[in-house]
C-alpha cells in the first residue's frame, strides 16, 4: 500500500516544477536542475561524504566531523560540540529547512574540500543523506 501511494505521489508531482516541491530537499535539486543538473547520484554522493582533502597535514573529510555512520551522532572535531545524526532513518528534524542545508552545505563543503561544492555535487551528497 505504502509502495502504490509513493508511486502515486511521485507521479502526481513533476519534480522540473518547483512549485509542487514537497520537501527542502526537493526544493533544492528542483533548483539545480533549473540550474543545469541533470541527474543526480547518491552513489556520487557517498564517494565525495569519504573523499579525503589534505590540509597542513590534517586529513578532512565529511565524515571527521559526522563519523562514517550517518546514523550515528557526531562531534565538531575542533569545538567538541555535539552534532546529532545526519541520517532521516533515525533524525526525523534532519533535511527540513533549505536555509539551514545551505548554510551548512557551504561552510562544510569549504571546510573540508577548501572550496564550495558545485550544484551537481550538492544534489548527490543531499540524495545520499536523505538514502540514509
Ligand atoms: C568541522 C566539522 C564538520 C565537517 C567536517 C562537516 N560538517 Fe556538516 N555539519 C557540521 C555542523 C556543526 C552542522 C550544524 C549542526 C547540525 O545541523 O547539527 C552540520 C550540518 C550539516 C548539514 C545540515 C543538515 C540539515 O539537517 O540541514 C549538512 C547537509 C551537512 N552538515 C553536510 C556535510 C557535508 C556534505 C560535509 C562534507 C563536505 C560535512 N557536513 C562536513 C559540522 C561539520
Amino acid at each position: 500500500m505504502k509502495k502504490y501511494l509513493m508511486i502515486a505521489s511521485i507521479a502526481l508531482l513533476p519534480h522540473s516544477s518547483p512549485i509542487y516541491a514537497t520537501n527542502a530537499v526537493d526544493e533544492l535539486l528542483n533548483q539545480y536542475r533549473s540550474q543545469g543538473v541533470e541527474a543526480f547520484s547518491a552513489k556520487a554522493g557517498q564517494i565525495l561524504w569519504h573523499q579525503k582533502f589534505t590540509k597542513k597535514d590534517n586529513i578532512r573529510q565529511c565524515t571527521t566531523c559526522h563519523t562514517d555512520n550517518l546514523r550515528n551522532s557526531g562531534k565538531h572535531v575542533r569545538t567538541g560540540k555535539f552534532i546529532q545524526p545526519l541520517a532521516p532513518s533515525v533524525n526525523p528534524k534532519r533535511l527540513m529547512k533549505v536555509k539551514h542545508i545551505r548554510k551548512w552545505l557551504k561552510r562544510n563543503c569549504k571546510w573540508t574540500f577548501n572550496r564550495e561544492c558545485t550544484i551537481q555535487e550538492k544534489g548527490d551528497i543531499l540524495l545520499y543523506i536523505q538514502s540514509q
